[in-house]
């Protein structure tokens, strides 16, 4: 089983929404069997919560539902749970970086360096703007996600599925 953690820094807006897109096409793909994901943030401030309603209508746009999750802190033992510990951006990579133990920083990546051809390092906090920032956030996420099932595909499934 390959265990993935999404973390961004609330957990209610790009960690649950790559939670939520990467559990739709695992379950599309037939990886259930194969590959888990959780997510969390690298602050407390919405521990308990569930993702922005924001978050929430535009992934429901897309036939995704997040109202079951909730948020939590990323913690030191998550690098010892999880096979890849996915960063949604450079802070959140470099907050985790602080707390990862010695040894597991290859388990810590950034989410679009899975999806190069979209030039883009970061998927952009949408919290403080408008609508249209969480479409841009999901596509980027989309992109993202299907990189790293690719990705999965060629490094741990021996079938190529
Ligand atoms: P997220 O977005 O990291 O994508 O969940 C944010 C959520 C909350 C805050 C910032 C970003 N905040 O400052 O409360």
């Amino acid at each position: 089983m390959i265990r993935i953690l999404f973390v961004c820094l609330g957990n209610i807006c790009r960690s649950p929404s790559a939670e939520g897109v990467c559990r739709a096409l695992i379950e599309r793909e037939g990886l259930g069997d194969r590959v888990q994901v959780e997510s969390a943030g690298t602050h407390s401030y919405h521990t308990g919560k569930p993702p922005d309603r924001r978050a929430q209508r535009a992934a429901a746009g897309r036939g995704l539902d997040l109202s079951p999750l909730r948020a939590r802190r990323a913690t030191r033992e998550d690098f010892q749970r999880f096979d890849y510990v996915i960063a949604m951006d450079r802070e959140n990579a470099a907050d985790l970086k602080r707390i990862c133990p010695p040894g597991a920083e290859d388990r810590l990546a950034r989410l679009m360096d899975f999806a190069p051809e979209r030039g883009e390092r970061d998927v952009p906090d949408p919290y403080y703007g408008g609508a249209e920032g969480f479409e841009t956030m999901l596509d980027l996420i989309e992109a993202g996600v299907r990189g790293l099932l690719d990705h999965l595909r060629r490094h741990h499934f021996d079938d190529g599925r």
